[in-house]
């Protein structure tokens, strides 16, 4: 580990967070709308759990708009439209706000015609895709994500000992009836995902074991690897078949929607460049009574009901834990980590936003 200090966390509530979080979006230039799609889906990452993906991401928006490589505003362009079939290319403008549009168009084309396959091409980042599958159960529709970066290379193949992916995440979400949450299967293809390591990297702690090599392919728990050179790796989820799953996704997230693969050439610093697959489908599919979601909810109760391992408290369902962090947070309030606090704080006063004071640290 490197002699980099441990921060303190602090907890702030989620309606002030959202305040300050606020001011800064419209203060780096977005309209009302835009910036609400986007807080709304950074809010949404820290209250699930997901840190990574949440406020800790404007530092790094911010440099992107400084740069020419985030365009604010406008809507994602659409290059195809036909019925079930859309393309769109979200020309580097805000992902929350472009995927956010896609998707409800991917909604709207499935309930018309039982099924949407949609491509969502040169979108900035993304950031949860759990956020889109959940859009999509929350209308009653079952949706399959395959999502590709061309930022930057962090994932090193099965066998490999270099990078070659980004972390390329992979979401499916069944919407649940008669009370019944959503199955939401949403994660990246790396063993952890890349702000983890960041966040990781400025909380002064370690990454679990199995998650990196160093730049001579060793295993190590040092998050370093990634920030300071000589540079190491990802490793894929699963060893040769999470490889697999990720190749998949740049060959169909990218390849197929024509946003492209992460060749090195499409590598862009300070930029994150997400394209996204997405198959939409009603449940009534190919049986047009309750029968496939009442089939669904009966098997999911079915794997919750295996008796829970030693020190385990209960088999969870994927998006469980996702609700279970929504509904503490909501009431504890949010935690941050000092450096995260103290990069968003620079962002707030460049842009002149007031930094609310300091919450106590836990
Ligand atoms: N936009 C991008 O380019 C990009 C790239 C990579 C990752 N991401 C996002 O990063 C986020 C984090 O990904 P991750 O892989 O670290 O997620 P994760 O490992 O925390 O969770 C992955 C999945 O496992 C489920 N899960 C976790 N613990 C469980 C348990 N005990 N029992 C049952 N299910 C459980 C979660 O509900 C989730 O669906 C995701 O939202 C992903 O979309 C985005």
């Amino acid at each position: 580990m490197s002699s980099r200090e441990k921060m303190p966390i602090y907890r702030i509530a989620a309606e002030d967070l959202e305040t300050y979080v606020t001011a800064i979006v419209r203060a780096m230039g977005s309209d009302e709308r835009e910036a609400g799609l986007v807080v709304r889906h950074l809010m949404e990452a820290n209250l699930t759990g997901h840190d990574s993906h949440g406020i800790s991401m404007l530092p790094s928006y911010k440099r992107s708009i400084d740069d020419g490589n985030l365009k604010l505003g406008g809507a994602p362009k659409v290059l195809k439209d036909s019925g079930p079939v859309m393309l769109f290319d979200g020309e580097n403008r805000y992902g929350q706000m472009v995927a956010h549009v896609v998707t409800e168009k991917a909604i709207e084309r499935a309930r018309e015609h039982g099924f949407a396959i949609v491509g969502l091409r040169n979108a900035h980042h993304i950031g949860r895709i759990g956020h889109w599958g959940g859009m999509c159960a929350a209308a009653g529709l079952i949706s399959i994500h395959y999502v590709n970066g061309t930022a930057a290379m962090f994932v090193a193949p099965h066998g490999g000992s270099d990078r070659r992916f980004l972390t390329n995440p992979y979401c499916t979400a069944i919407p649940g009836m008669d009370g019944q949450p959503p199955v939401v299967l949403d994660m990246a293809t790396s063993q952890i995902a890349m702000g983890k390591v960041r966040v990781a990297y400025h909380g002064g702690n370690e990454v679990p074991d199995g998650s990196l090599i160093d730049h001579q392919g060793r295993a190590t728990n040092n998050p370093a690897v990634m920030y300071e050179a000589p540079f190491g790796a990802l490793l894929p989820i699963g060893g040769h078949k999470g490889y697999g799953l990720a190749m998949i996704c740049d060959l169909l997230a990218g390849s197929l929607t024509g946003g492209g693969s992460n060749l090195p050439e499409r590598n862009m610093k300070n930029n994150i460049i997400n394209n996204m697959l997405m198959i939409v489908l009603r449940p009534d599919l190919f049986d047009e009574t309750d029968q496939v979601l009442a089939d669904m909810n009966a098997f999911r109760s079915h794997v919750q009901a295996s008796p829970a391992a030693p020190g385990v408290e209960a088999v969870l369902v994927p998006g469980d834990p996702e609700r279970n962090t929504r509904a503490e947070r909501l009431r504890d309030g949010v935690p941050i980590d000092g450096g995260t606090w103290d990069e968003v704080a620079a962002v707030a006063r460049a842009v002149g936003v007031a930094v609310p004071n300091k919450p106590e640290p836990l």
